[in-house]
């Protein structure tokens, strides 16, 4: 249906200009106008003026201008008719548009959008809300967020929003509630709330229409069912046509010609509290064609941001290989092991977390690469192997001749192999070349990593956690006499950071000055070298310290025995440690 010349005129003329941008934007008043920053181009002084009486907008950095209609098509990426209906509904002047939703549709959105006011009520005003607000404040969730993201809260009582819904003046069918899976039905009859006690994120569609929720439990009433309860799959809520905060992050996708996909949607918004507004989350599953041709139609430069763990880096494989074939340009971020996005900001800062987007993007060969690296063992042939011809593989699904011939050489000085030989493997490798090349299978499959070389990487991990954390630290202080055996000045640089926190609940800047030169170029290369990323938790940590030291003890004791000289220390020093493996071993069963 089309509206009505009148109706378009009527809306356009009357509309509150300054209310519909300033909803979207920061405006300011400079006499009879107003000013704000463009967020049509990359603005830094605020050169959008809007004017109330003329009733339009101009930038005069880039030129866009119109009247509020305009405006709302563009920032939103709506059409014409949907923005008409936007600042309608503004004035109170209700539009049927009607193209592509259908009346049905309509029904079912408005639905959404009522249960998402009522959560967002809830949340605000009830008991049960306080406590989740102070889960919301714990996780960084300032109520610029909760508004922004439409946060609400969903009441432990059985059908409460079962009841809001259909106890009111103009009430909604409980079958119609079935169908957009908010409730479900109980024993004769009944009917209650799908999600209880649960902090409700909107997820809504392409288009902004909210068509779904994913419901996260924040207390102990729930602690046994899933972490996260989603809408089922129904009329309106199709997994696969939802890239969380899509329709929100276009224009600044569009502006910035680049978007950041991750995994959840937290990381979505620990990125936007990071300031990295053109981020895009999947709903946890694999991607689908329809997504990847919505990202294709507002950038085609990709960064691929999945946890850091080996689900995360497998959906990185996948996602790579799928981006390829349609011809994006990608760049992947290797977070630090076990850390998604999220964690990544509470641990180390938003501003870190900015710095780290921004700046460490990995191409996907380098990514590809390094992660390969991760399990190579430089003294072990069947290792190298492996790795070459993982190595291999990607270099041939890219087919990219400069590329091959970069990594080729790469590789064969880092492994002190001939780069002709290295050339050599390379062209007779084809026989073993799979079809899909990124998700082979490996043929050979890499060794552990050699002991020393592990104690070794061990000792820096130590060290990374005892710098920052001072519970981590106190842990490892208690296991003191087990780092009696490492690398001196790895030692001496913890034995500092013990002694820096006996003095300090947080570790600063100043921590540095305790250092000498070598240890302060060891510690800035264990802290901010972007390979140095696979760190391993604390406890495999103190784990491989022990097997470490039983190593070193045993050897002596050989010696000793060798030697003809029973040494009573070392000895009693092997039983205790151990009863500390034993010990260990037990507390985790
Ligand atoms: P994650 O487990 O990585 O969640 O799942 P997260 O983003 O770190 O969440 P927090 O920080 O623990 O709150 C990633 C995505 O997988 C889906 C959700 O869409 C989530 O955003 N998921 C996860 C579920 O659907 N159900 C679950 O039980 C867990
Ligand atoms: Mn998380």
């Amino acid at each position: 249906m089309r509206i009505s010349e009148a109706t378009i005129r009527k809306i356009t003329e009357n509309a509150d200009i300054v209310a519909i941008i300033g909803e979207h934007i920061k405006l300011e008043k400079k006499g009879s106008d107003y000013k704000g920053i463009c967020p049509f181009h990359n603005d830094t002084n605020p050169s959008l003026s809007v004017s109330p009486s003329k009733k339009v907008f101009k930038c005069f950095s880039c030129g866009a201008s119109g009247n509020a209609v305009g405006f709302v098509q563009r920032y939103k990426n709506i059409s014409f008719p949907q923005a008409v209906k936007y600042v309608g509904e503004k004035m109170g002047i209700a539009v049927d548009i009607d193209e592509n939703v259908d009346q049905s549709s309509q029904k079912y959105l408005r639905i959404m959008e009522d249960a998402t006011s009522y959560y967002e009520f809830y949340l605000k005003n009830s008991k049960e809300g306080k406590e989740a607000l102070t889960y919301l404040n714990n996780r960084y969730l300032d109520y610029d967020i909760i508004r922004r993201f439409k946060i609400g809260l969903a009441s432990d009582e059985f059908d409460l929003l079962y009841k809001a819904l259909t106890e009111r003046d103009d009430p909604y069918l409980p079958l119609n509630l079935l169908e957009v899976g908010l409730i479900k039905t109980g024993k004769e009859n009944s009917y209650y709330d799908t999600f209880r006690s649960r902090i409700m994120f909107p997820i809504d569609d392409f288009n902004g229409n909210i068509i779904g929720f994913s419901g996260r439990i924040y207390n102990n009433i729930r602690k046994d069912e899933p972490k996260y309860v989603n809408s089922n799959e129904n009329v309106i809520f199709k997994k696969s046509n939802i890239l969380y905060n899509y329709s929100r992050a276009i224009h600044v996708i569009k502006q910035k010609d680049h978007v950041f996909i991750f995994e959840g949607f937290m990381d979505v918004i620990a990125a936007y509290r990071a300031n990295v507004e053109n981020a895009i989350a999947t709903m946890g599953t694999a991607l689908t064609s329809q997504q990847i041709q919505a990202i294709k139609k507002v950038t085609n430069n990709i960064i691929l941001c999945f946890d850091g763990d080996t689900p995360g880096i497998e959906a990185t494989k996948r996602a790579i290989d799928l981006f390829n074939r349609a011809n994006f340009n990608i760049k992947v971020m290797l977070l630090p092991e076990g850390l998604d996005p999220d964690e990544y900001a509470n641990q180390f800062g938003t501003q870190s977390l900015h710095d780290f987007l921004e700046n460490k993007a990995l191409s996907a060969p380098e990514y590809l690469y390094e992660l390969e690296k991760r399990s190579l063992n430089v003294n072990d042939p069947y290792s190298i192997e492996a790795f070459k011809r993982n190595i291999f593989t990607f270099l041939k699904s890219f087919n990219i001749n400069s590329l091959t011939e970069f990594y080729l050489k790469k590789m064969a000085d880092e492994l002190s192999i001939a780069s002709t030989s290295m050339k050599d493997d390379f062209q007779k490798s084809d026989q073993y070349q799979p079809t899909t090349v990124l998700s082979a299978p490996k043929e050979v499959k890499a060794k552990p990593v050699a002991a020393k070389r592990r104690y070794l990487a061990n000792e820096k991990y130590a060290i990374y956690h005892a710098y920052t954390s001072k519970d981590a630290c106190t842990l490892l202080l208690s296991e003191k006499t087990n780092f009696a055996y490492i690398n001196i000045d790895n030692r001496n640089i913890l034995f500092k950071i013990f002694d820096y926190y006996k003095t300090n609940e947080t570790m600063s800047d100043d921590f540095i000055h305790c250092l000498n030169e070598e240890e302060k170029a060891i510690i800035m290369k264990i802290l901010h070298d972007t390979n140095y990323s696979n760190v391993i938790p604390l406890d495999d940590c103190l784990q491989i310290n022990i097997e470490f030291r039983n190593e070193k003890l045993q050897e002596k004791l050989r010696e000793a025995f060798k030697n003809n000289e029973i040494d009573d220390k070392a000895a009693i020093d092997f039983i205790e440690s151990k009863r500390i493996t034993t010990k260990i071993v037990k507390s985790e069963e």
